[in-house]
């Protein structure tokens, strides 16, 4: 996730991109750039590192450049952090900033180079900036449609050219609002960023192009018909409009969660083969040779390996062992094992300490995380980035269920390299998980519902969380989100193991919430808590005829394959503890005594 930014009006456009792109920080804050007209030429600065660091040498040079210019904050995804990585990337006079994922960018990278065009950075943006070189002949939004039209991905772009005196406007899937001044126009990702400038703002919409000049702004299609556009007026305050209107960024990132998995599948499955492609950093003869897996995290993360633990044997046929990185004692590991560190933050003490163990054992090891060229990616062979755009909220949310994408489809690739699953199988998975986005979607849709419920529980003393199979890792991460962010008590546990003791806690009134999307087993674990007066709170199947005959509250959930269907009970459980602590009163975004990222051991 990035934030990109753009000016056209009276006034020197450098310190209102500096302002802006401020306002835009929680988007990334790897690396910043700006493109300015100047003296009928472009002007570019960039560089890696904090936007303020940027300012700084913009206004030791004298504040240069004129009334016209774009600007970027940058949460790498394609590239680490570095001044050529860092947007704008420019190509002969014209300039671009983007925001999103050119999935198709290695097939026109090669296009383009063999063209003749030569590229500065590792990123997937710099080939729009070719390609519109490439087909501009002295329109600029003409140029910037072919291009368009040639790229698969998501993008919001801004194209700036000492050539035209308007910039250029796109989006797909990433957001890109306008806001119309007195005699100038803005641009942001978001509507924050524009309010002290403005308050009538335009959404672009997929599809359309806007040609941005100083007073005037025109809104076409592709094929280059004017389109009529509806202006908005905000009165929101600038506080809750960093949340994007959201009360917290915790709610503001669970809702994310279905652009969050697209972006973490995005380029990467095909359909077509039945395979995922995912460059693991060793070779296919290497994963066939692999004969277990051992996974090491923290945290949400070590939830995240958990539900790998049954996927992995059944993708892929290959044993798992899960640790907490803390408690991680494999130091001599066999070498055909292969080693998975999850984490967020990419920065986690004792999951790098682990890692740092394992490394004389010479075995082969892959993280997973979201954060580009963090501490964790220098000690492994291969990484694969979840691409889910900063996390502000201390709860993992949508970073854990982009790292249960990210398993699935290294289950799958694995399994795929090692025969053990067929094309056909595969395909039909990865049909089914291109669904996902929807399916979270269907169930944000129901927050009202779970709110209610969640409101209904919030005095409780205790709560507890059953689930089997896939369920179980679900189970204890729900658990885990009510102690984090409501301070609630709450036990997570595998079904089968209430009667082996915690049941003696279970007493009258006491809410278990029951995943039960898949599996009839857990029907009588069901029995056991209500016979003793618990109150049962089922997260079930969309038309389960049985529970609710048993459940005091029934939650339904789209019905889809059980991995899956874990993804879903976990969005759930999210805002199910969302709304208690919300009702509680809780600091949920900065919950007391924890740390987004914990760097020591
Ligand atoms: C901290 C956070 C947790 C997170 C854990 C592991 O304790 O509060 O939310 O799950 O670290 O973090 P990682 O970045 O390694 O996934």
């Amino acid at each position: 996730m990035c934030g990109i930014v753009a000016y056209v009006g009276a006034e020197k456009a450098g310190p209102i991109l500096f302002d802006t792109l401020k306002r835009l920080e929680y988007r990334g804050y790897d690396s910043a750039g700006i493109a300015m007209r100047s003296n009928g030429d472009l002007l570019v600065l960039k560089s890696a590192g904090r936007i303020s660091e940027l300012e700084k040498a913009y206004l030791t040079q004298g504040s240069p450049g004129d009334c016209m210019g774009i600007g970027h904050t940058r949460w790498a995804t394609h590239g680490r952090p570095s001044d050529d990585n860092a947007h704008p990337h420019t190509s002969g006079d014209i300039a671009i900033v983007h925001n999103g994922i050119i999935e198709n960018y290695l097939e026109l990278r090669e296009r383009l180079f063999d063209l003749g065009y030569r590229f500065s950075s590792e990123t997937d943006s710099e080939v729009l900036a070719h390609l519109i070189n490439h087909h501009f002949r002295g329109d600029l939004a003409e140029a910037v449609s072919e291009a368009i039209s040639e790229v698969e991905g998501s993008y919001a772009l801004a194209v700036l050219s000492s050539r035209s005196s308007a910039v250029v406007c796109a989006r797909k899937d990433s957001p890109l609002v306008i806001g119309v001044g007195l005699g100038c126009n803005y641009v942001a990702s978001d509507v924050p960023a524009l309010l002290p400038y403005t308050r009538e703002v335009v959404r672009l919409r997929d599809g359309e192009l806007a040609i941005i000049h100083r007073g005037q702004l025109e809104i076409k299609d592709l094929s280059g018909r004017p389109v009529a556009y509806l202006m908005e007026h905000i009165d929101w305050d600038v506080d809750a409009a960093e949340k994007g209107g959201y009360s917290h960024f915790m709610l503001k990132e669970i809702h994310e969660q279905p652009r969050a998995l697209q972006e973490t599948m995005a380029g990467r499955i095909s359909e077509i083969g039945g395979d995922v492609m995912i460059d693991l950093g060793f070779s296919d003869d290497e994963v066939r040779k692999i004969q277990r897996v051992c996974i090491v995290a923290c945290g949400t993360s070590y939830h995240a390996g958990l539900l790998a633990r049954y996927l992995f044997l059944r993708a892929a046929g290959l044993p798992v062992d899960v640790e907490v990185a803390s408690e991680f004692q494999h130091q001599q590991m066999r070498p055909e094992t292969l080693l998975v560190a999850i984490s967020q933050s990419g920065e986690t003490a004792d999951t790098l300490q682990a890692l740092k163990k394992a490394s004389p054992c010479g075995i082969r090891c892959i993280a997973i995380t979201n954060v580009v060229g963090s501490t964790v990616t220098n000690l492994v062979d291969g990484t694969i980035y979840t691409r889910c755009g900063p996390e502000i909220g201390v709860a993992a949310t949508k970073t854990f269920t982009s790292q249960l994408a990210a398993l699935i489809l290294l289950g799958i690739r694995l399994g795929r390299a090692r025969g053990h699953i067929s094309p056909d199988k595969a395909r039909k998975m990865l049909v089914e998980f291109s669904r996902l986005p929807g399916f979270v979607q269907e169930v944000l849709d129901e927050r009202e519902k779970i709110r209610e419920i969640a409101e209904q529980y919030a005095g409780s003393s205790t709560y507890f969380f059953i689930g089997r199979d896939y369920l179980y890792p679900i189970a204890l991460e729900g658990a885990l989100k009510m102690k984090e962010i409501a301070y609630i008590p709450a036990e997570g546990y595998a079904g089968g193991e209430l009667k082996h003791g915690p049941l003696a806690l279970i007493t009258d009134g006491t809410p278990v919430v029951a995943l039960a999307t898949c599996g009839k087993k857990i029907q009588s674990n069901i029995k056991e808590v209500r016979a003793r007066g618990a109150e049962l709170i089922a997260i079930v199947e969309r038309g389960d005829p049985n529970i609710g005959k048993v459940a005091s509250t029934v939650i339904e959930l789209p019905p889809a394959m059980p991995i899956l269907s874990a993804v879903l009970c976990t969005v759930t459980l999210q805002l199910l503890s969302y709304y208690t602590a919300l009702k509680l009163g809780r600091e949920i975004d900065k919950p007391r005594n924890l740390a987004k990222s914990v760097t020591v051991e």
